[in-house]
């Protein structure tokens, strides 16, 4: 039997990379998906995808910093499926990540933090006012650089934020008798555009060849992750076999954060 049959999960960022792979992973388990992304081409590109197999999905245009267009995608949600169950926010951008402290402009910095961590602010509101009642789960997209660091000020800093921001819904949730769990998810490197696109900021590296290399390097397993490696851990906490988790910070990231 689907794990997702009756629900209707959102997905932010779901036209590329973990948001793609997520969407994809819970409509194959009977969700039916609302694909938003501010390139709404690339949503519904994933919704073609999806329907072909099958399932059920809309793609929405969807700019995770903007107030006014997360309530309109969560009142569209409601309308066309009656529910929203399940929200994963992940859209997300490496921004200033590879760029030395001292040169960062502040601007920079501030659109790092609203793509990453404003923006899940306002999901998570959203998807508290939506689910309430009827119940639901959180999925927020952290980083290993929401753990460690490594990564940049900016990007270091949103993904610690998401961490934290992610314990607090599930307090307040649990707190008020809403039946919502609210869990991150510390993805390692996982080899998509967003990580390829930083090849022009590291120092010493001339190639994604040499970046995917030093990358692979320190992930004890000796690989990259894959989108999917990340989707399953979306497709667990959505589903009830992770009914007893909230405020939890699930790793995949290959080890890198045992060294
Ligand atoms: N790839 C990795 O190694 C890795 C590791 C840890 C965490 N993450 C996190 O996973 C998430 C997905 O990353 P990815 O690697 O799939 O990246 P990606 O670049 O492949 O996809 C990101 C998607 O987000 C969309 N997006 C960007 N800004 C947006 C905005 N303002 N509003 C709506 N959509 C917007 C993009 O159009 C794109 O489709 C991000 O939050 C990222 O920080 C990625």
């Amino acid at each position: 039997m689907a794990k997702l049959g009756g629900k209707t999960a959102l997905v932010t960022g779901g036209g590329s990379g973990l948001g793609e792979a997520s969407s994809e992973i819970l409509a194959g388990e009977g969700a039916s998906l609302v694909v938003t992304d501010v390139n709404e081409s690339a949503a519904q590109h994933t919704v073609d995808i999806i329907r072909q197999r099958g399932g059920s999905a809309i793609s929405l245009a969807h700019d995770v910093t903007k107030k006014d267009e997360w309530s309109k995608v969560v009142q569209t949600t409601l309308r066309e499926f009656g529910s929203l169950d399940v929200l994963v926010n992940n859209a997300g951008v490496s921004g200033t990540s590879g760029l030395p402290m001292e040169d960062i402009e502040f601007e920079a910095w501030r659109e790092v933090m609203s793509v990453n961590l404003d923006a899940v602010f306002m999901g998570c509101q959203e998807a508290i006012i939506a689910m309430k009642d009827t119940g639901g789960s959180i999925i927020n997209i952290s980083s290993i650089m929401g753990i460690v660091g490594g990564a940049g000020a900016a990007y270091n800093a949103s993904k610690g934020g998401v961490r934290l921001l992610t314990k607090s819904v599930a307090v307040y949730c649990g707190n008020n008798g809403y039946p919502i769990r609210c869990n991150s998810i510390h993805p390692g490197y996982i080899w998509t555009p967003m990580v390829r696109n930083v090849v022009d900021f590291v120092p010493d590296v001339e190639s994604e060849e040499e970046l995917q290399a030093m990358l692979i390097e320190r992930h004890p397993i000796g690989r990259l992750g894959v989108p999917d490696d990340i989707a399953n851990g979306v497709l667990f906490l959505a589903s009830d076999a992770s009914s007893f988790m909230t405020g939890s910070e699930l790793v995949i990231d290959g080890g890198y954060t045992a060294v």
